[in-house]
């Protein structure tokens, strides 16, 4: 079936609740557009569990800091209705900027306690767009379950913390990363790197399954996995590190020693395109 489209939150609210009135599952997939294959498998994941699946497609603004790339972020919306549509999605909701932050608008969604370190400390607005923009998603697209991918690891922490927090009718469910062939994780980000680029970014995945080798063989000083990482990270001469860290998946808060809690994250730099990714250490690492 041809995907609908939506503008407004009443078009894309009412076309929801008239699916909920008829018994009907909603599944609901926010992204920013420039759909790949990590947005897509969120789809399916929908798709697979809900009955009806809602995309929306939204570059946000208020998530974005001073000289960050809101004016480069890649813009395809006819592509990513279509990829949607293939995907299985039945929805797609595509709000104009004076529709989600009209003249005058004023009230935010803050998170104290997790958004001030790792992302929050290097973008200090950037969560407290994010949570905006997400409640206000949510309010439009009234849907029983949402899909996050694992690549953003902190935003499904603060997301979660906010469903919990404010009360919010809806399930988060949190898919695995989606990797290209050599083990990058994929990102709409990922189409800025030029050849030489490209190459070193994949030193993120390597650093990560550094990490990963050296905790499943006895390693559990949260140090010596850090400064692992970073020399992973040194031999790549275009990649400057923004952080990289082993820090507890429930707090964020930088671990001592690494046990079953423990996240391997890292931004990192590769020319002027910042990159991140992630991995549990108890968990199998994705071998490319
Ligand atoms: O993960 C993203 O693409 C964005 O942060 C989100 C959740 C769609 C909010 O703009």
């Amino acid at each position: 079936m041809a995907i609908q489209r939506a503008e407004t939150a009443d078009q894309a609210r009412d076309t929801v609740n008239g699916w909920q009135t008829d018994g009907l599952s909603v599944g609901f997939v926010p992204t920013m557009g420039a759909l790949h294959e990590g947005h897509l498998s969120l789809v399916r994941a929908s798709v697979a569990e809900c009955d009806r699946t809602v995309v929306s497609i939204y570059v946000n603004p208020t998530q974005f800091g001073p000289g960050e790339d809101l004016e480069d972020y890649p813009r395809r919306l006819e592509r990513d209705c279509r990829a949607a549509e293939q995907a299985g999605a039945d929805l797609a909701f595509c709000p104009a900027d004076r529709a989600m932050y009209p003249e005058g608008y004023s009230t935010w969604v803050v998170q104290e306690g997790l958004t001030e370190v790792l992302e929050g400390e290097h973008r200090p607005t950037h969560f407290r767009g994010v949570l905006t923009v997400v409640c206000k998603l949510f309010n439009c697209v009234p849907a029983d379950r949402a899909y996050f991918g694992q690549k953003d690891f902190q935003q499904t922490v603060v997301v979660r913390r906010m469903v919990r927090d404010l009360n919010m009718p809806v399930s988060i469910r949190v898919m695995p990363t989606v990797r290209e062939e050599d083990g990058l994780a994929m990102s709409s980000r990922n189409a800025y790197l030029n050849e030489a680029e490209r190459r070193q970014a994949l030193c993120l995945y390597r650093a990560l399954g550094e990490a990963h080798r050296l905790y499943r063989n006895g390693e559990r000083h949260a140090d010596a996995l850090r400064a692992a990482m970073e020399r992973v990270i040194a031999k790549a001469p275009l990649a400057r590190a923004d952080y990289v860290d082993i820090v507890d998946a429930r707090t964020l808060r930088r671990a001592e020693s690494a046990d079953e809690q423990a996240v391997a994250v890292l931004a990192v730099r590769i020319g002027k395109t910042r990159l991140i990714d992630n991995h549990p250490l108890g968990e199998e690492f994705p071998e490319h």
